[in-house]
């Protein structure tokens, strides 16, 4: 049933910047695929085995080029079977294949010998399937293959179909592999824990793998599903840089290789650890998708063109004319967590309100301790009634005080979890991850509602919306505080009930979808504990993230900082809170706060009723200040100038708007250290031959610096502080607006 499609030149798309351009391409006589999109090209051609082969993957190849055919590497010695130096597109595991597989299975019989060899293939809107069969068994995957037309992202994944009489189990069921010849390349990934997320963590690649991973059901605090590899030392604007970044919420696993011949390839899917997803005839399983990308603009260029493909196709309600709609710049929120943990009152919250109106707030958002009998992290959690003590007529008269002030509200919940000390818990005990008859694990003093199973989904996805129908709710800050034990699912017979890592996050991607279209108006933030739970799957349904419990704004420049190497700013919510600081006693300014915030989306999380006048007036001037240049500081290109990694004493951003008509800075002085001043700083991403107005947001430039200069002024010459930009903890901020000449 081979389906060959006759030499296809297809121009796929047209983007919104003119010269960026699409095609996917197959000449039937080299059996050669070929995607170009942005300034990359990636190419993968039949070899005359039958397997699918990576040919190149780098900058954007001439259209006249011709990649010749695939041929599969010699075998150099028994050892290094050809079958496992032959960077394959996605390799079964069976004939001696020694990396990583993308596919692992066991068939009924016992057999768990898999050869993936091509079929067919479609062309696509913008990519291709290409179709690989079992070279006996009636098992066959579709890759499905696209490019993006501006940014030459590629997202790929896999479907699994099972057309034998019987059952298969896979064991392990990658998204994509993706293959870079030999050279040296440093690997840049990020780790952290609660409070301390998004460490960029850098490395030479070596032999042996590099395993990358979450075991624990979500995507986790210690490691995030993105990758950056650099051809040599890790640079922020020059050489080469291939990335990826996997669109899963479960237990995820990228496993970055170099073999015993230096080649690197990189696998990534769904966790094999504890995998084991039972497939029944006629069944088929898809993979999460994994994208990938490349630069030559080095690791900056990376997280640019990610930013932009976030912002331009994985988030939700993007708007604006056509290709190249982006959605709105996030509302400056005011959260209740830290001014008073579990005490809410309805007094309480009204007061907080009115100070966040007075300073600008646009959205006000009760956090934690509202419903159930919620005291404290004890008990409540699956009751998602109105705590009648705390609000004896419901949650109506804060909404309206809420909406009469100018905001809108939102609302704290934790939907996936249950105290066993709850109504829910004492009605369904079954409903929890468990093997019957073990213990319990607890965390939070909480348990995990097994989501996978349809009844709880119903009931979660009920009770929401109920709660949505009921109130006028703007948002949902939506979390999650634990990670999984004990994960049986008893319902189903012993050997399917691994199917939980699947089918759990699935449901969760279902529940928000479904959500949303019920309540097309709601917005929803995805926390985990802080960031336990970012990455491109979730960010298809959700507007934004909490990417830290850690709100000190020391730290979060280091966290901030990471973040955007995989991440837009745009979702990327920062909290201006108290001082000193809970977590390390650490004291700051109220504007060094507000600055550090600024860099992503604004909000406010203190105790303002304790604010002075002259703190409000502060943070009121610098919000209406914020919000001039939100779009730019959020949506635009961001240059990381000065790194607050390693001890640096000093840090500073900047970010261009894409018509590059306005720049916004950030400058940060962590210690003064043997009276050095601030360096002078080279800006990026300029219009040379434009003019810019310089316009201080905070702090001063130094005396004689010209109100107005080029483009290649700011960015040959540079910006120069006043030299009384001095101390600890210390910050500033300018804008830069295109003017007429
Ligand atoms: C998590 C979140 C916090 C807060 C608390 C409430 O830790 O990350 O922001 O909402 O839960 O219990």
């Amino acid at each position: 049933m081979s389906r060959i499609v006759p030499y296809v030149v297809a121009l796929l798309s047209v983007s919104a910047n003119a010269s960026a351009q699409a095609s996917a391409t197959h000449d039937p006589g080299t059996r050669v695929f070929r995607l170009d999109g942005g300034n990359t090209s990636y190419v993968f051609g039949v070899n005359p085995r039958g397997e699918l082969q990576q040919l190149y993957w780098g900058g954007r190849l001439a259209a006249t080029d011709h990649v010749p055919p695939a041929v599969p590497m010699r075998e150099m010695a028994s050892f290094d079977s050809s079958y496992t130096t032959t960077p394959q597109e996605y390799a079964g595991w069976g004939a001696g294949l020694f990396v990583e597989p993308a596919l692992k299975v066991t068939f009924a019989d016992g057999n768990r010998d898999l050869v993936l060899h091509y079929e067919s293939h479609t062309a696509t809107a913008d990519g291709f399937d290409v179709v690989l069969d079992e070279i006996q068994r009636e098992i066959s995957v579709t890759l499905h293959y696209t490019i993006d037309p501006e940014s030459g992202i590629l997202a790929r994944s896999a479907t699994i179909e099972n057309r034998e009489a019987e059952p298969v189990t896979l064991e392990q069921a990658a998204a994509a592999a993706w293959a870079l010849p030999p050279a040296p390349y440093t690997l840049s990934y990020l780790t952290g824990r609660w409070a301390g997320e998004w460490t960029l963590t850098q490395e030479t690649v070596r032999p042996g793998a590099r395993v990358l991973e979450s075991r624990r059901g979500s995507t986790g605090h210690q490691a995030n599903p993105w990758f950056a590899i650099q051809a040599g030392a890790p640079d922020e604007d020059h050489g080469e840089v291939w990335f990826g970044a996997l669109a899963w919420s479960g237990s995820w696993r990228i496993t970055v290789e170099q073999d015993q011949l230096d080649a690197v390839r990189v696998t990534g899917g769904f966790n094999p650890f504890d995998f084991g997803y039972v497939l029944h005839p006629g069944e088929r399983l898809e993979t999460p998708v994994f994208y990938g990308g490349y630069s030559a603009h080095g690791l900056g260029g990376a997280s640019r063109l990610l930013h932009r493909y976030q912002l331009e196709h994985v988030l939700p309600r993007r708007e604006g004319p056509g290709p190249g709609a982006v959605p709105k710049p996030r509302p400056v929120i005011y959260n209740s967590w830290e001014a008073t943990y579990f005490d809410v009152t309805e007094a309480g919250q009204m007061a907080l309100a009115e100070k966040a109106a007075a300073l600008g707030v646009d959205r006000f958002v009760m956090d934690d301790g509202w419903f159930g009998q919620r005291r404290n992290d004890r008990a409540g959690l699956g009751d998602w009634y109105v705590n009648p003590e705390k609000f004896p007529n419901g949650l109506e008269p804060l909404i309206d005080a809420v909406h009469s002030l100018g905001m809108d509200f939102g609302l704290w919940v934790e939907p996936e979890m249950v105290n066993p000390d709850s109504d829910l818990y004492r009605e369904h005990p079954d409903w929890v991850l468990n093997f019957p008859g073990r213990p319990r694990s607890e965390g939070r003093n909480q348990l995990v509602l097994n989501l996978a199973r349809a009844d709880v989904r119903d009931h979660v996805l009920e009770v929401l919306d109920g709660l949505l129908k009921e109130n006028d709710i703007a948002f949902l800050k939506w979390d999650y505080n634990r990670n999984w034990s004990e994960p049986g699912w008893d319902q189903l017979p012993p050997r399917e009930q691994k199917r939980v890592y699947v089918d759990f996050p699935r449901n969760v991607y279902g529940i928000l979808k479904e959500l949303r279209r019920r309540h097309p108006g709601v917005e929803i933030e995805s926390c985990s504990g802080g960031g336990g739970r970012v990455d491109l799957g979730i960010l298809e349904y959700v507007d934004e993230v909490w990417p830290s419990d850690n709100t000190d704004p020391f730290d979060r420049l280091t966290q901030q900082d990471g973040f955007t190497y995989a991440y837009t700013p745009q979702v990327m919510m920062a909290w201006v809170t108290e001082s000193p600081h809970w977590l390390n006693r650490r004291t700051t300014s109220l504007a060094y706060r507000m600055l550090s915030a600024m860099q992503g989306s604004l909000g406010i999380g203190a105790n303002i009723t304790r604010w002075t006048a002259e703190e409000t007036a502060l943070a009121a001037r610098l919000i209406r200040a914020y919000h001039e240049v939100q779009a730019t500081i959020v949506q635009g290109d961001l240059y990381r100038l000065i790194s607050p990694r390693n001890g640096s004493a000093f840090s500073a951003t900047q970010t261009v708007s894409r018509d590059r008509s306005q720049s916004v800075v950030f400058v940060f002085i962590h210690s003064t250290q043997e009276g050095r001043g601030f360096p002078r700083l080279k800006l990026k991403g300029l219009d040379p031959a434009a003019d810019y107005t310089l316009v201080p947001i905070e702090g001063k430039a130094r005396t004689g610096t010209p109100p107005v200069a080029s483009g290649a002024w700011w960015m040959n010459r540079g910006l120069e502080m006043d030299q009384g930009f001095r101390g600890d903890f210390q910050g500033g901020a300018f804008r830069l607006d295109r003017s007429e000449r």
